[in-house]
């Protein structure tokens, strides 16, 4: 098949999935795999053959390699794509995600600043910073997890203007499709979303933060822990709503089953 047939199949099964009220017998990760085949056709096949006598460390790496290839096949459809046009046209490049493809740890933001536009990599301005910080403090490097938004491209703002605006929610339908390949493909242990919008974008709700952050909800049976965004903890410098986000970061690391200092237990970001 040429790479533009396997286009129309994929976007003709994705509309199937995202409009009808029955799901294509297709999972996403298996169109992944299919967008996949042109670069990856005889490690999926010989994969298949083989797992059977791997042992389950290699098949491990296995899996682990091909969480990469899937999410690069992704990251090329992403950098190609023009479903908002006003946003192919303004943006400088795709924002797609960072991280290790096998990560336990998944956080979820909302769109690209100025700053992630111009490099190219998420959460790497001034709330990214903070971001990489409450990591640290969490035992983590930021190759450890994995980092994406809601949107790949930043919302446009007029010329000449400062700041960000907040993604619309046509914009957040149209581009959560590819959040959902990139969360099957990872299938992390534990989803953290950051903020009102990265939560709407992600489940459709809308709620306050107040009823949101600090608890468990499910994403496709993956515990989600919702928590304020990076960017309202520098509007806001009150300790006690960093004190917050920090005991939902433990409330993390006790469901990853990582080891908690007494240090940790009493750090305040
Ligand atoms: N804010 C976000 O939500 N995402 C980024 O990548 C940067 C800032
Ligand atoms: N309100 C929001 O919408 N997001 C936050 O992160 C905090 C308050």
């Amino acid at each position: 098949m040429t790479q533009s047939a396997l286009d129309l199949v994929i976007a003709a099964l994705e509309r199937i999935r995202e409009k009808s009220d029955h799901e294509p017998r297709a999972s996403r990760t298996a169109l992944a795999r299919l967008q996949a085949a042109d670069l990856v056709t005889v490690s999926v096949v010989t994969t298949a053959a083989l797992s059977d006598c791997l042992s389950p460390t290699a098949r491990h790496l296995q899996a682990a390699g091909n969480k990469a290839d899937l999410l690069a096949a992704v990251r090329e459809r992403v950098g190609a794509c023009t479903r908002c046009a006003h946003l192919a046209c303004s943006r400088t490049q795709t924002v797609f995600g960072v991280g290790n493809p096998n990560a336990d740890l998944m956080f979820i933001g909302e769109a690209p600043g100025a700053d992630e536009d111009q490099q190219g990599e998420p959460f790497v301005g001034r709330a990214g910073q903070l971001l990489t910080r409450i990591l640290k403090a969490m035992n983590f490097a930021r190759e450890d997890v994995y980092i994406a938004n809601i949107l790949k491209c930043r919302p446009d703002v007029p010329a000449g203007s400062f700041g960000n605006r907040p993604p619309t929610p046509a914009e957040m339908q149209t581009c959560r499709p590819y959040l959902v390949e990139q969360i099957e493909i990872i299938q992390p242990t534990v989803l953290v979303a950051l903020g009102a919008v990265a939560v709407e974008g992600l489940l459709g709700t809308r709620a306050t933060m107040r009823e949101l952050r600090g608890r468990w909800h499910i994403y496709n049976s993956i515990p989600l822990m919702i928590t304020y965004h990076p960017a309202y903890l520098l509007r806001n410098q009150a300790p006690s709503e960093k004190r917050k986000v920090w005991e939902d970061m433990l409330q993390v690391l006790e469901r990853l089953d990582r080891p908690i200092s007494e240090r940790q237990r009493n750090y305040f970001l």
